[in-house]
């Protein structure tokens, strides 16, 4: 058994409930997908990606080459291409006759509402792209983008793209110490930020953390920021630096709507998108232009069995997530889909809002998470049977194992009973979509990702790297390059090979202990190694270990991902205190107190997304003898169960005095 073994319900008790839904005939004969893709792919893999490529993206310059593997693991797709991602999200479709097609229905958290047309896009991109020109940024650059969900991310990020700047969106629920390091990391030149957003029915704040972040500090580089480029959203007040701070709509406006986009080699770096690893720091994830748009376009078509003519797509993930890059940025956009961009949350002003979303802009295709579906499941079917939801024709799912129940709940309850339910794999490292059925093509199962898309290779293998039967159990791989494949970690080859290369001879180790059923369909259980997934969002234990031993009061802390039923997991931290902290902790206001302390730290050193749900204080770590923190152990007391396996532990009596121990501490308030 691996250390840290996935903690997933049992495939038994997953495939108990199997039953497969075939597409319906009316699906199938309309359907993008065809069964021959398969075949198509399987007899010239290069070939049909190729054809992707052309079919889907505008070249400037037309690729000879499909792959160059002979870098690998560092893969050249189309190298020899040139294009702008932006131009093909954008331009061409103005250029086709669709400038009056909307490329945006913005609902605001308050409720009021932008529509935005390829034409209108065309304009703000051209001005955002002359604006940031204005300020210094030339092709290479970097530019961190710090932004609540508005037009103005949208626009910012394909600004970027079309001057050839790679952009590093960072998440809006990051803190500005995390905010900070990712500045660093990337070298980045100019910052986009907003004074805030509407969220839960107030604003909140994004600028002070900007302002945090780039403040000079003891014992670090001078940043390498010149400007801070400001969207007003809430009327707040803000601090402003002089020379530095520049209001987007100032900027923006005065700039020309005109501007010629940066054509840029296939390999050149569209964006760079910190997530955590399984060591402290975040890794820089590097996505790279033609391989992206290729493999976002494709899946997003056919997946998602996208008319662009006539669908509403939504997405309801945030742009600082993978999610929102490839599915609610490039996909959607390269395709000329019409779509909704959301900025609140799903309860603001009511339990219904989603859903009165779906029923106003008639969306037709949803892609959310397990997490969503089953915090609405908690609030009762009756608040979407308020709702007309029959435009709805396709529901897709992302982010974390979905588990049957969900799955079935929202094929009936939002579905109709009627629309197909794609379960889609991926990853930041992969860029897009990589197993998922194909609506109208394969018959969808509850609870199984199931099968490698077109042109493709994925599999399960043991710890020898041995491809397991179906009906076996192992780690998830991919064995052939993938055109949105990274292209590497930013500044850090090393660890790229390292973290996803090193585990099995040729094969990228995803991280994810997979089985296959069987028929041979795939079935994902969760992260094998120290990453946790908590409402779809990736934590990694370590980097909350460290933000939590930087605290004066903690000596230690070991982390673990308990099993939840809404989030899928939640954060539970074992903390040592230091001398007479261990003591205040005895009592029930100085854990209290202690608790709130810490959770706040990991807060301020992180974001309120890391916050651990409870935090144990304990005298002892279980350790093996090497000193290695059996996580396993404590996973099993976090989630309530028999302790297992001890015996490889240097002091056994350690898990019966952290058992004992729990007695004295509360679970945290939850956020
Ligand atoms: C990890 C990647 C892909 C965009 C959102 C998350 C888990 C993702 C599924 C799924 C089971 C899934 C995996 C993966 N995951 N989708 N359909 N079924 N697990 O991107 O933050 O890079 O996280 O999310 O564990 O490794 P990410």
């Amino acid at each position: 058994m691996p250390e840290n073994e996935p903690t997933a319900p049992s495939l038994e008790n997953l495939l108990h409930e199997t039953r497969a839904f075939p597409p319906s005939a009316a699906f199938a004969a309309q359907a993008n997908a065809q069964p021959s893709m398969y075949e198509d792919a399987k007899a010239d893999r290069l070939g049909f990606w190729a054809d992707q490529a052309r079919e889907l993206v505008s070249w400037e310059r037309p690729f000879t080459q499909t792959l160059d593997w002979s870098g690998a693991p560092v893969a050249k797709w189309f190298a020899d291409g040139t294009l702008n991602a932006a131009y093909n999200a954008v331009d061409r479709h103005v250029e086709a006759g669709h400038g009056d097609r909307v490329a945006i229905h913005f609902e605001g958290e308050p409720g009021d509402t932008r529509t935005v047309t390829y034409a209108d896009l065309q304009r703000e991109v051209s001005r955002a792209a002359n604006a940031l020109a204005a300020l210094g940024v030339t092709k290479g650059d970097r530019v961190v983008i710090y932004l609540p969900m508005l037009v103005e991310s949208v626009v910012a990020m394909l600004a970027c793209a079309r001057i050839g700047a790679p952009h590093s969106v960072v998440f809006g629920g990051f803190s500005a110490d995390a905010l900070r390091s990712r500045i660093a990391d990337a070298e980045a030149k100019v910052v986009v930020t907003a004074d805030g957003g509407y969220r839960r029915g107030a604003p909140s704040a994004l600028k002070p953390a900007v302002d945090a972040a780039l403040a000079p500090k003891d014992g670090e580089p001078a940043t390498t920021v010149e400007h801070v480029l400001v969207v007003r959203r809430t009327e707040q007040d803000v601090e402003w630096t002089e020379g530095r701070d520049v209001w987007w709509h100032e900027a923006v406006a005065a700039a020309d709507d005109v501007h010629e986009p940066v054509w840029v080699d296939a390999e050149h770096p569209l964006f760079i998108l910190y997530t955590s690893g399984t060591t402290g720091k975040p890794k820089g994830i590097l996505h790279t232009t033609g391989g992206y748009l290729t493999q976002c376009a494709s899946t997003h078509k056919n997946v998602f069995d996208l008319k662009a003519e006539s669908d509403v797509y939504w997405c309801t993930a945030d742009i600082g997530w993978v999610t929102g890059h490839s599915y609610v940025v490039y996909g959607p956009l390269t395709n000329g889909a019409t779509q909704v961009l959301y900025e609140g949350t799903p309860d603001t002003p009511h339990r219904g809002r989603w859903w009165e979303l779906v029923e106003k802009y008639q969306v037709s295709i949803l892609y959310t998470a397990p997490t969503a579906i089953r915090t609405c499941m908690k609030w009762g079917e009756d608040i979407p049977a308020g709702f007309d939801l029959s435009s709805l024709r396709v529901l897709g799912s992302v982010g974390e194992p979905i588990n049957p129940e969900a799955w079935m709940w929202y094929r009936r309850v939002v579905g109709g009973d009627t629309t197909p339910v794609v379960d889609t794999w991926w990853q930041t490292e992969t860029g897009a979509i990589m197993i998922s059925p194909l609506p109208g093509v394969t018959a969808t199962k509850p609870g199984s990702a199931q099968v490698a898309l077109p042109g493709i290779a994925a599999d399960v293998v043991d710890d020898e790297a041995h491809s397991v039967p179906d009906g076996g159990g192992g780690y998830l791989v991919l064995s052939e390059p993938w055109p949105a494949m990274l292209r590497g970690i930013w500044g850090d080859l090393q660890r790229f090979k390292d973290t996803y290369w090193s585990r099995f001879e040729g094969l990228y180790f995803a991280g994810d202990g997979a089985k296959k059923d069987e028929d041979g369909d795939i079935w994902l259980l969760g992260r094998v190694d120290d990453v946790m997934n908590v409402s779809g969002h990736r934590l990694s234990t370590t980097e909350i270990e460290s933000a939590l031993v930087s605290h004066d009061i903690v000596a230690e802390a070991a982390v673990v991902g308990a099993a939840d039923e809404t989030t899928g997991q939640a954060v539970v931290a074992f903390v040592i205190l230091r001398g007479e902290h261990a003591e205040r902790a005895g009592t029930p206001d100085g854990a209290a107190q202690v608790q709130e302390e810490l959770r706040s730290h990991v807060a301020k050193e992180i974001g309120p997304i890391a916050k651990p749900r409870r935090i144990l204080v304990v005298a002892e770590l279980p350790k093996t003898r090497s000193g290695k923190i059996m996580r396993r152990l404590l996973r099993d007391v976090a989630e309530n169960r028999a302790v297992g396996d001890a015996t490889t532990l240097a002091d056994s009596s350690v898990m019966d005095l952290i058992s004992a121990g729990l007695a004295t501490n509360k679970p945290g308030s939850e956020d």
